[in-house]
């Protein structure tokens, strides 16, 4: 999709040449510097009881008298954010979907002018909604016409909102990435077949990419690992990406994402129902290749590097049993009490791999509890961190990206919870607060560097009718990179 931008000097919107326009309005009317024709059909519609002046709504209009557009959308956006600029151009792209539209063009009136934000706003709501998959269904319906969106605005702005569109593409390519490999069925989306997006990238890219293989792991000790993926017959992959934009000497930033290509529980297996939803248990994985795939666009100057711990989470007569002791590469043993918490025996490994490369920080990304969606719901992914500046930055990265973070608790007094008298330490704790000791199961890894924790297992994916990745959280992650430039 080409996204461009286009100056149009005030009165123009009647003679642009575009399949379809969508004129965002801001404010709680109809906006004064609203060119006449659009105004006048505005107006009318209004008092028709067509067109609701609330934020959210709008409203398709064939042929409007005095514009040379075929097709118009009128769409509200409560205030001026990029925010409510987002929800409105979904709305108007929604209202166009499926009709003949190659070329849209994209107006706002009634606010003073549009920022970088928006312009990145744009386009991730445009991919968003143009978004089709494919993989393992080429009859899925025939995914939008559109080819070409113009984000008109007056010639000042030009160059901000340029800068804005072609962040907000290599943000929604990164996206659509993570959304592609974890759409993916489990028996497609193996860890093998993420090492194969992460080699793919690399060529693309320039990425250095080292895929260890279980052998590997066993000689660097990851012995909690290795016990996730003992009970499969898949093999397991520990797959580290490199990208340096920075100087040799400085400290790459680190993403670790959970790469759990399908969650059975293993022994401690899981309930049946919606049980195809655990193909998505490597969301953190997707997302560190999706923000690598950004990156590899935007080409900011430093160093970052990705690890992506892969494996199934199977029952089988070689799988794990709850009470096995096992050693991790730290040297720290864990009595793995419940099999079904194999997110942070994976995660705690790839922790302490991290360490050789004395990262500048760490984050690492994971669907890693079912309470944490029970704590934050699906709007909020969950932000862990005793580093209150790292907090501060992940927090603003995931506000200016429009995919926030919820900051959650990490007191040591949590840390009792995981005390037993088999191992240095239990991978589960009581029910209660179940995200927290998650968590601070993985802080007992990361004593080395400055580390925040992601549980996205509320914001990774939809259930339901609309079923599917959300690629999150790509765009804080790339936010976040960006700020530490
Ligand atoms: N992948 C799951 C977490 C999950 C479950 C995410 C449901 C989204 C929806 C993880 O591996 C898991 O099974 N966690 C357990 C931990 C428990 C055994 C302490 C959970 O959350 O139930
Ligand atoms: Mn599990
Ligand atoms: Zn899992």
């Amino acid at each position: 999709m080409d996204f461009r931008t286009q100056t149009l000097a005030a009165g123009g919107l009647p003679a642009v040449a575009a399949d379809a326009l969508l004129v965002v309005m801001v404010g709680d009317g109809i906006p004064a510097s609203l060119d006449a024709p659009l105004a006048a059909a505005a107006k009318e519609a209004v008092a028709q009881g067509d067109l609701v002046l609330k934020a959210g709504r709008s409203l398709y209009l064939h042929r409007v008298a005095g514009l040379k557009a075929a097709r118009t959308v009128l769409a509200v956006a409560g205030d001026g954010s990029a925010k409510a600029f987002k929800a409105a151009v979904a709305a108007g792209v929604t209202a166009v979907k499926g009709l003949g539209v190659r070329h849209l063009a994209v107006a706002c009136a009634g606010s003073e002018a549009l920022g970088e934000a928006h312009a990145e706003a744009l386009v991730a709501a445009v991919s968003d909604a143009v978004y089709v998959y494919r993989a393992t269904k080429p009859s899925a319906s025939e995914a939008p016409k559109l080819e070409r969106v113009s984000l008109l605005c007056a010639k000042p702005e030009a160059t901000v909102l340029q800068r804005g569109l072609a962040r907000g593409e290599a943000i929604a390519n990164g996206v659509t990435l993570a959304r592609e490999c974890a759409n993916r069925p489990g028996n497609v989306c193996t860890p093998t077949y993420l090492a194969e997006q992460a080699k793919a990238l690399g060529k693309e890219f320039g990425f250095k990419i080292e895929v260890l293989e279980r052998k590997d792991v066993e000689k660097l000790g990851m012995g909690s690992f290795v016990a996730v993926a003992k009970g499969s017959e898949e093999p397991l992959k520990f797959i580290v990406l490199r990208y340096n934009g920075g100087a040799k000497t400085q400290a790459p930033v680190v993403l670790v994402g959970k790469g759990i290509t399908f969650d059975t529980g293993g022994i401690s297996i899981k309930p049946s129902p919606e049980m195809d939803e655990m193909k998505y248990d490597m969301g953190g994985a997707a997302s560190v290749l999706g923000t690598f795939r950004a990156v590899g666009e935007l080409k900011p100057k430093l160093n970052l590097v990705g690890l992506i711990p892969a494996c199934e989470n199977m029952p089988s007569g070689t799988a794990t049993k709850p009470g096995d002791v096992v050693k991790s590469m730290s040297g720290q043993t864990i009595e793995i009490l419940n099999t079904d918490a194999e997110g942070r025996l994976v995660l705690c490994d790839a922790l302490t791999y991290a360490e050789r490369f004395k990262p500048a920080a760490v984050v690492d990304i994971a669907t890693l509890t079912g309470a944490c969606v029970i704590a934050l719901g699906h709007h909020h992914s969950g932000l862990f961190t005793a580093d209150d500046e790292l907090a501060g930055e992940l927090q603003a990265a995931g506000r200016q990206a429009l995919d926030t973070c919820w900051r959650m608790p990490l007191d040591e007094e949590y840390d009792e919870a995981l005390k037993t008298h088999y191992a240095d330490i239990a991978n589960v704790g009581p029910r209660a607060g179940g995200s927290i000791t998650a968590a601070m199961f993985l802080k007992r890894f990361t004593a080395k560097y400055r580390w925040a924790h992601l549980d996205v297992a509320g914001t990774a994916w939809k259930s339901g009718a609309a079923k599917g990745s959300t690629g999150r959280p790509v765009p804080l992650l790339t936010h976040f990179v960006l700020s530490q430039a």
